[in-house]
């Protein structure tokens, strides 16, 4: 096991860049196309991994990485099965809050809101677009369920492969997009000695207030 005394050590001090309130973008949709573009190019592994917590009608939360697949001025659009858990959760409570960690810029963004399914059309548009074994994959996982070896899961996407061998392959009916209706940002830019600049903005009377809070 590690020891704690070296997990504790462990700490970077922030130091690449500032953020202020006169640096934002008056709307929060265009501060994140500013800071998305930037992390597009910086290279990083997954500039479009961001986690997604949710809450269950109990208010217990869950959260797990997923890959954002697009962003309008109305919200972030993200892709998965509607009868996992994070389905399950959603179809009972559809608020959910969403978390971009780009350790590389120095930089967190937080976005909160509802959350709605995307009609049929747009999730069967994505799903065309996916690589056809991934569309495959669609088809054998019942995502968040038991299942009692990988052996099943790989006979059930064997089955799959070879039922839709060279066909189009059609749209699961449990699977497609959600889009993530924002009332809050917070743009994170780490500092030194902890100070990180933090602005957020709250969505209120059809504005966006824009704010400075405490590190
Ligand atoms: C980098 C990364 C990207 C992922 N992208 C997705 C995704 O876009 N959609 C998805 O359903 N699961 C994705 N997953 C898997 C989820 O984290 C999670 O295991 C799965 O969706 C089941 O979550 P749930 O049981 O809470 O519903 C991704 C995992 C990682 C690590």
């Amino acid at each position: 096991m590690a020891e704690n005394k070296e997990i504790q050590n462990i700490r970077i001090n922030y130091k690449q860049k500032s953020l202020d309130v006169k640096d934002v973008c008056i709307n929060p949709v265009d501060q994140f196309d500013k800071w998305f573009n930037e992390t597009m190019k910086s290279g990083i592994l997954e500039p479009t991994a961001f986690i997604l917590a949710t809450a269950d009608k109990n208010a217990k939360p869950s959260a797990r990485t997923l890959l954002m697949k697009g962003y309008d001025g109305g919200g972030f659009y993200f892709y998965t099965n509607y009868e996992s858990r994070k389905g399950k959760e959603l179809a009972d409570n559809n608020q959910a809050s969403m978390i971009f960690f780009w350790p590389e810029l120095e930089r967190q963004i937080r976005i909160e809101g509802k959350v709605k399914k995307v009609s049929e059309e747009e999730s069967f548009a994505y799903f065309k677009k996916r690589p056809f074994k991934s569309k495959v994959g669609a088809w054998a996982s019942n995502q968040s369920t038991e299942i009692d070896s990988r052996m099943t899961i790989m006979k059930k996407f064997f089955k799959y492969l070879i039922k839709f061998h060279s066909k189009d392959i059609p749209l699961p009916q449990y699977w497609g997009g959600y889009k993530l209706y924002p009332d809050y940002f917070e743009y994170w830019q780490g500092r030194e000695n902890r100070l990180h600049d933090r602005i957020c903005y709250k969505h209120e009377n059809d504005d966006w207030l824009i704010k400075r809070l405490s590190p």
